[in-house]
């Protein structure tokens, strides 16, 4: 296996606030990767680093090789590394397939001139990207809803149509934080699900922060322990479980 995010000796620091110290990471490609740690560990500020949603103070990250420190998300967008958003209030009137087909392609068009000058090839663009969105839906087992709008989804469906969008944009790597939360039960083994089929038939590698252990237990391999912005422990789903440090810090006690 292959190291796909490698994040070096990164420094974060809110108002001389210390929220990530010397922390270091490495996902392997093809992995699904948890992430677990107390609240305000700095799990979701690492997250927006990686992803290019906020600058570092000091230290590197790199993708498949690539030195991508504190290079802009949509940059990082076309190099297939990506990060699931809620759906914006903007989409919400739209219906889930139109949110699915308003998902910039990776290999974006050119440039203008083709736009004014090519409108065939743009038409057969426009059924091209259709089409694959009706295929997304179908996968993420949506159709039958393909017509509503976004905003009246449910909970766990928009959660659904948010990992739709990543396969709009054949991602590699996607970070996932916290999709789980407040999602029912049913429509969460379908999410797993879902992260695994990509996993598997697409290649998607994912580094996933959860505090619902029982989804970490089912999906990810292996766990990586954050704790006051640093790597406490990587292990199994069961070394993490068996780590003392590790209740101490997550449970706030140790148990016998
Ligand atoms: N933009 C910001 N400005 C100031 N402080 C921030 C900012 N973002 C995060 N923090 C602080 O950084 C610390 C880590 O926050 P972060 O959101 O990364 O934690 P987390 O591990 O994701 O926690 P949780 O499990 O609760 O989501 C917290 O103390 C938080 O208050
Ligand atoms: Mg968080």
């Amino acid at each position: 296996m292959s190291t796909i995010i490698e994040v070096s000796h990164v420094y974060k620091a809110f108002g001389g606030l210390s929220v990530l110290d010397d922390c270091s990471i490495k996902v392997e490609e093809g992995s699904i990767t948890g992430m677990i740690g107390p609240n305000g560990a700095g799990k979701t500020t690492l997250f927006n680093i990686i992803a290019g949603n906020l600058p570092l103070d000091s230290g590197r990250v790199r993708f498949n090789g690539e030195d991508i420190t504190n290079m802009p998300a949509n940059e990082l967008f076309h190099k297939g590394l990506l990060r699931t958003f809620q759906i914006a209030h903007e989409f919400s009137n739209m219906t889930a397939l139109e949110n699915l087909m308003m998902v910039p392609p990776r290999q974006l068009g050119e440039n203008l001139f083709h736009t004014w000058f090519k409108h065939t090839e743009v038409r057969q663009q426009e059924n091209d990207v259709r089409q694959r969105a009706l295929e997304v839906i179908d996968f993420i087992g949506l159709s039958h809803v393909r017509n509503e709008l976004a905003g009246n989804l449910s909970g766990g469906q928009k959660k659904l149509l948010e990992l739709g969008r990543t396969m709009m944009a054949d991602a590699r790597v996607v970070l996932l934080d916290e999709i789980a939360a407040g999602v029912n039960r049913t429509l969460l083994g379908d999410l797993v699900a879902n992260i695994e089929r990509l996993n598997r038939e697409r290649g998607y590698t994912f580094l996933v922060i959860e505090h619902d252990m029982d989804m970490i237990a089912r999906l990810c391999d292996p766990v990586i322990v954050l704790a006051q912005g640093h790597v406490m422990m990587e292990g199994t789903i069961e070394e993490v479980r068996n780590n003392p440090q590790v209740i101490e810090a997550y449970f706030g006690a140790p148990t016998e």
